[in-house]
């Protein structure tokens, strides 16, 4: 087992990363302060991981909410759901959440966590890649609304991150793809020789080799720890983590919540971030075609729903947090391992892009 720290002072948190851990009934039972706890999760993923979450916690009253599986269900009537549970059974301040799925489970249940009677104690258990290498970690919960993907929400860090490989065997492939988007997105940030490993190493993370996945979950918890750590409340850097999803965004909402995966429309979003570097003059050609060459490797889609037109596109994108007095503001790339913080682009140069994508 692998332990990081999210090194937040009186804040701070472990991450463990290995298999068998939901085995481990000490891991996860050290965490808790109180007999109430009130585990959330999904249809998905409850017939599968659930028993083995309550062995772990035969001295403790356990609750559950089953929320439906899906991002269309990222909303605040389903934080309710979360909310009723807590007080039909009185649960009190000093009670527990613990998020039990991927990144819209933990979203929702950190969510909840935060606003229960001001905050109460929350544990992130993901199960999909893209909650253990990304979603799980650092503290952003919220839920959407159909106006804008993740408008709703809070910081609120988790006690402990407790990400055991082994749920993996049990996710399609689709899932497995979305995740290794945020995972290319790490290298291209802020670490140029985990882009070059990727290149290296993909063919083995899509046949699921358990050391290439160990260590691709390690070294993208490092990259955001290390990000969060710096930056909690994204004054600053943690902005770069946004690298492809104000476009991405506009695609998840555009084509309606759960049609694109959100890994899907960031690899999309990454590509509309690159073209528009270029043409800015930063990125060179090569890393434009080695970034288009990884994204198509890992079979992850680079081209945009044709559904949408330019204006829409923009319209969408009009609605983000990076964004001041309604600008739009970009993550962008230098280089392959080099992300600028948010800038105001051109909407010309916004819909040159747009169009040069749209064929
Ligand atoms: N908070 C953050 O910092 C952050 C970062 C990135 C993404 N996100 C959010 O995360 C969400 C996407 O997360 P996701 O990709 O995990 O999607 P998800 O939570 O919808 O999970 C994907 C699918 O896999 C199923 N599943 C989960 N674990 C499984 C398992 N072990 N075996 C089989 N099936 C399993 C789920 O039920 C679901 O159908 C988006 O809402 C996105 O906005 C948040
Ligand atoms: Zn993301």
């Amino acid at each position: 087992m692998k332990e990081l720290y999210v090194d937040l002072n009186e804040k701070s948190y472990p991450i463990y990363i290995g298999s068998g851990l939901l085995q481990q009934k000490e891991l996860l039972v050290r965490f808790i302060k109180s007999r109430q706890i009130l585990i959330v999760t999904n249809t998905t993923v409850a017939p599968l991981y659930l028993d083995l979450v309550v062995r772990s916690l035969g001295e403790f009253q356990v609750e559950v909410t089953l929320l439906p599986d899906g991002e269309e269900y990222k909303n605040l009537d389903h934080v309710n759901q979360i909310f009723d549970k807590l007080l039909v059974n009185k649960f009190s301040r000093n009670a527990t959440l613990i998020a039990l799925g991927g990144g819209v489970v933990g979203d929702m249940t950190g969510f909840a966590a935060a606003c229960y009677q001001r905050g109460v104690a929350f544990i992130q258990i993901p199960t999909t890649v893209l909650a253990q290498v990304d979603s799980s970690v650092g503290g952003k919960t919220g839920v959407n609304h159909p106006l804008g993907k993740n408008m709703i929400g809070a910081f609120y860090q988790p006690q402990c991150v407790i990400a055991d490989m082994d749920v993996l065997d049990t996710l399609d492939d689709r899932q497995l793809v979305a995740g290794i988007a945020e995972v290319i997105k790490y290298g291209l940030i802020r670490d140029a020789d985990f882009f070059e490993w990727l290149e290296k190493n993909i063919t083995l993370l899509l046949k699921r080799d358990k050391n290439a996945l160990a260590y691709v979950i390690e070294r993208s918890c490092e990259n955001k720890a290390e990000i969060v750590a710096e930056d909690e409340f994204e004054s600053g850097i943690r902005a770069i983590l946004n690298l492809g999803h104000t476009f991405g965004h506009a695609i998840e909402t555009g084509m309606g919540y759960g049609k694109y995966l959100h890994g899907e429309a960031v690899a999309i979003g990454i590509c509309f971030a690159a073209d528009l570097s270029n043409r800015l003059g930063w990125l060179s050609n090569e890393d434009v075609a080695r970034i288009i060459a990884l994204l198509k490797l890992a079979k992850l889609p680079v081209i945009p729903p044709k559904e949408l037109q330019t204006s829409q596109y923009i319209e969408l994108m009009s609605v983000d947090k990076k964004n001041v007095d309604g600008e739009i503001r970009l993550i962008l790339l230098e280089s392959i391992g080099k992300a600028t913080l948010p800038i105001n682009v051109e909407q010309s140069l916004i819909e040159q892009t747009l169009k040069n994508y749209a064929g």
